[in-house]
């Protein structure tokens, strides 16, 4: 196996996100706007054998872990062959992906069939008419399916992504409780500062598009209460004050008490920290992006779908590796991609939002 590289600040990089493409059958209020991303000319984009060839590049410099996300990784019909392609590539260790779910349940044979590991699920309520006012164009029932489905053929593990937002006003207990009956890892996010494009400062308070304490009540035909530019730091919700409000409900209706986990969690722990009710069959999981960040102990590299390496979620310092893929010069692509690394940004101290949506980094 490959050695891993390290970055300027002795972090290995063993782990690698792809954004296949930047479309997505939802819209999510706080990952791109109503209309959806502007559209690219086909040769922007990188092909499937392209995104292959990266890999088998990279492969060769310490990557083991390959997660695919978009947009919504599903929606590209590249997506199978692909993942038949990754796991033919000597050292690739797990793939998983990153979905919203909706297209699981008529695609998950053939995904496993294909090799990919394990997927991680978004799911931000389990109300019907929330859901579909975050998503705009998505049902519950759908990403519920979704999850049964990855369970069903033995995608393991199987993990929940909530973004926690506050004026979103979820029912984060009944989340939390799906992980009692089933082994599914439900992850509470706090919500980052990208998506509008134009970074946080961006936001105007007088825009009239502030998050609607009703999420989108009135958002009919007026481009969405929600708008996807105006993060607020008073919209996050500190991973311990969530934990505190759980495990008060939880009390509250019998669940008993969260407990921290012991080995870590689930694979690909990344940077989640886990708990779990008692004798449940699954876990809770916090992912502090912004009160307690992981930059110290980060192991990624994103790979955009246009084909730009991007050391850090956060900064939008970017590597375009497209050409010399598209050249075959193999050298050339293992050049930049040592850049990137030795470039990797300490932290992110100076949050101040991206200039592109998530949809288009992949999280
Ligand atoms: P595994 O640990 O491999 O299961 O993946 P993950 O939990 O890192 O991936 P997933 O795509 O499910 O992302 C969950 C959340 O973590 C999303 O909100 C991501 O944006 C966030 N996230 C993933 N990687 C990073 C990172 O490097 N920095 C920050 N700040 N957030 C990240
Ligand atoms: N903050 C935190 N997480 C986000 N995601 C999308 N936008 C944000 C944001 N602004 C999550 C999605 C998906 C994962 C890749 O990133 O819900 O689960
Ligand atoms: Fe699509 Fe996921 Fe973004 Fe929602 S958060 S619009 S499901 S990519």
């Amino acid at each position: 196996m490959a050695r891993e590289l390290h970055d300027g600040f002795g972090r290995g990089i063993n782990y690698l996100r792809i954004s296949v493409t930047d479309k997505c059958n939802f819209r999510c209020v706080y990952c791109m706007p109503e209309t959806g991303v502007p559209a690219r000319a086909h040769g922007e984009l990188l092909t499937a054998e392209e995104i292959a060839r990266f890999v088998r590049i990279v492969a060769q410099e310490g990557i083991t872990r390959v997660r695919l996300t978009g947009g919504e990784p599903l929606v590209s019909r590249r997506i199978v062959p692909l993942i038949e392609e990754i796991r033919s590539i000597s050292g690739i260790e797990d793939i998983s992906l990153t979905t919203n779910g909706a297209l699981l349940p008529r695609m998950a044979a053939d995904l496993r069939a294909a090799g990919l590991d394990r997927v991680n699920i978004s799911l931000d309520t389990l109300d019907p008419a929330r859901f579909s006012q975050i998503t705009r164009l998505g049902r519950v029932e759908q990403a519920l399916a979704g999850i049964d489905a990855a369970l069903e053929y033995g995608f393991t593990p199987v993990k929940v992504n909530t973004v926690v937002v506050r004026r979103m006003d979820q029912d984060v207990l009944d989340l939390a409780r799906l992980s009692v009956d089933r082994p599914v890892h439900v992850r509470f996010i706090e919500y980052m500062p990208i998506g509008g494009g134009q970074g946080a400062s961006a936001k105007d308070p007088n825009s009239g598009h502030g998050l609607d304490p009703h999420c989108g009540a009135g958002a009919a035909g007026t481009g969405g209460a929600l708008n996807p530019d105006l993060w607020d730091a008073s919209d996050v919700v500190p991973s311990a004050e969530l934990r505190k409000r759980i495990s008060s409900e939880a009390a509250a209706a019998g669940l008993g008490a969260l407990e921290p986990v012991r080995d870590g969690g689930p694979l690909g722990a990344g940077p989640a920290r886990y708990w779990a009710f008692p004798n449940a069959a699954g876990t809770v999981g916090f992912i502090s992006a912004m009160s307690n960040h992981f930059c110290e102990s980060c192991n990624r590299l994103r790979l955009t779908a246009d084909g730009t390496i991007r050391p850090c979620l956060f900064s939008d310092a970017e590597y375009p590796v497209r050409e010399a893929l598209r050249s075959g010069d193999e050298d050339a692509v293992r050049a930049i991609y040592r850049n990137a690394i030795a470039r990797k940004p300490r932290q992110h101290d100076d949050i101040d939002g991206t200039q592109r949506f998530m949809s288009q980094i992949g999280g």
